[in-house]
């Protein structure tokens, strides 16, 4: 179990489309896993893709508990995912704030579907299918994203919702 660096906007890496993971329930992807969540708590995120930490393959995890502190924010299970597939349900598309582990210290404006499904498999390959909405809904659609290369300042539509943390919410 190990913390590993973060790949930043601008590496290549994050640019790539990753590949399908061919294996399941082997020593490798346990300690690939297990390190994503060390990672991911280190730096106190809500989900990471392994293209974040260098490894090309189609695997996200996320994990977002109730905090008294935040009681807007909705919990999101913990997760592993691996070769997952989203079908929006619906058209309709909500705006909400996101950060990235690759971007950091920046929040953005990003519109995203409301209302998906998702499929796919955990790391001992046991089927996932959930339909899912709102917060759960966004992380999976931004760390999916990962997996294609995209990183979510690519997805604004005003490049002026894109702005500091401490700029955007100096109340917190
Ligand atoms: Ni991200």
């Amino acid at each position: 179990m190990a913390v590993r660096r973060v790949l930043k906007m601008g590496d290549p890496l994050l640019y790539r489309k990753a590949d399908l993971m061919q294996e399941f329930n082997t020593p490798a992807l346990d300690a690939l896993v297990s390190d994503m969540f060390d990672t991911m708590a280190a730096m106190n995120g809500a989900g990471l893709a392994a293209p974040q930490i260098g490894v090309s393959q189609r695997i996200v995890i996320f994990s977002v508990e109730a905090n008294a502190r935040y009681p807007d924010v909705e919990p999101v299970p913990t997760t592993v995912l691996i070769n997952p597939t989203l079908t929006p349900i619906g058209d309709e598309m909500e705006e909400g704030w996101e950060g990235c582990l690759s971007v950091p210290g920046l929040r953005g404006l990003v519109n995203r579907y409301q209302k998906l499904r998702y499929t796919g498999f955990d790391q001992h390959g046991k089927p996932i299918d959930r339909t899912v909405s709102g917060f759960h809904a966004r992380v999976v659609q931004h760390e999916c994203d990962h997996l294609d290369g995209i990183l979510y300042p690519m997805r604004l539509s005003d490049i002026r919702m894109l702005g500091f943390e401490d700029a955007l919410f100096p109340e917190l």
